[in-house]
């Protein structure tokens, strides 16, 4: 979990968020927290974002304005990003401790980090002493976890930065015969590889399982999340069951859940995680 003074959930409902990202109180609107309801009175922040009429922030920070926040060893370079996100998702946090406490039977092994947005899995694992391939389609967030992962002292450890498709690299990995331990993937709903590539999470999950198995030998770890409704921990448990020989009943099935000052819980979505040890 993130130290309360870096980050912090502070409530949220009626469809819009309150975070504390270290000096900066954040209110977003989130479709996510629709069903939820609260007491928004007394709420008073830094920086605002709305999704309707159109998107924006307000007040606007200048891009070369970043804020950082820490977990650990790892270093986030913040900033407002036109869709709503500031560069971490910190239900991801759970993720990255318990990769931590495999540290010893990690170290020295190959990783697959998919949809891996600004980096912090990616550079958990680093930090472990995993050689990770880091996958996201967006140029942009790629540059931005290589600097998070620079900012953090971890970018001279073992870290290949990809942009490219999930899919298409993968099936470029099953055709060179290269081989990883350490499977992660963080799928959203829909998204778009850079050369027009549709990923939709209902019609492609089954091929990455696929494709992800014949990318393994000796499989060790896998982390597998999703934020779609449709999808469920259960669900991911049984694919990775129908690929890997893996016992039915190991592992873990997990909400990514978040939870806030006022003790409600935020359900940020759903997780399978396996290890070897
Ligand atoms: C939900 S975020 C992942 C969050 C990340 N795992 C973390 O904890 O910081 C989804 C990411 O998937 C990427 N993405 C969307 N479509 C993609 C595709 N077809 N192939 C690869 N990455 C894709 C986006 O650029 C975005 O960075």
């Amino acid at each position: 979990m993130f130290q309360p003074d870096q980050y912090e959930l502070i409530d949220f409902g009626d469809g819009e968020k309150l975070e504390r990202f270290g000096p900066h109180v954040v209110r977003r609107q989130s479709p996510s927290v629709e069903r939820y309801s609260t007491d928004k009175r007394r709420w008073q922040c830094d920086f605002q974002f709305a999704r309707q009429p159109q998107p924006k922030w307000s007040p606007e920070q200048p891009a070369d304005d970043a804020w950082s926040i820490s977990h650990g060893r790892k270093r986030f370079q913040l900033k407002q990003s036109p869709s709503g996100q500031v560069g971490v998702f910190p239900e991801q946090a759970d993720n990255w401790d318990w990769i931590d406490s495999h540290r010893t039977a990690i170290a020295g092994m190959k990783a697959i980090n998919l949809f891996a947005y600004t980096g912090g899995t990616t550079m958990q694992l680093a930090d472990c002493g995993v050689d990770v391939t880091h996958v996201d389609a967006a140029k942009p967030v790629v540059g931005w976890a290589r600097q998070n992962a620079e900012a953090s002292d971890l970018a001279a450890k073992n870290i290949r930065w990809i942009v490219d498709d999930a899919v298409t690299y993968l099936r470029r990995e099953s055709k060179r015969k290269n081989k990883y331990q350490i499977l992660v993937a963080d799928p959203p709903s829909f998204g778009r590889g850079p050369k027009g590539a549709v990923w939709k999470i209902q019609r492609d999950l089954p091929e990455m399982f696929e494709l992800l198995r014949s990318v393994t030998d000796d499989l060790e770890m896998l982390i597998v999340s999703c934020h779609t409704p449709q999808v469920t921990a259960r669900d991911l448990r049984q694919l990775t069951v129908n690929n890997f020989s893996i016992n039915q009943r190991s592992g873990e099935t997990l909400g990514l859940k978040l939870k806030s000052a006022k003790k409600k819980v935020l359900d940020n979505g759903e997780c399978f995680r396996w290890s070897a040890h």
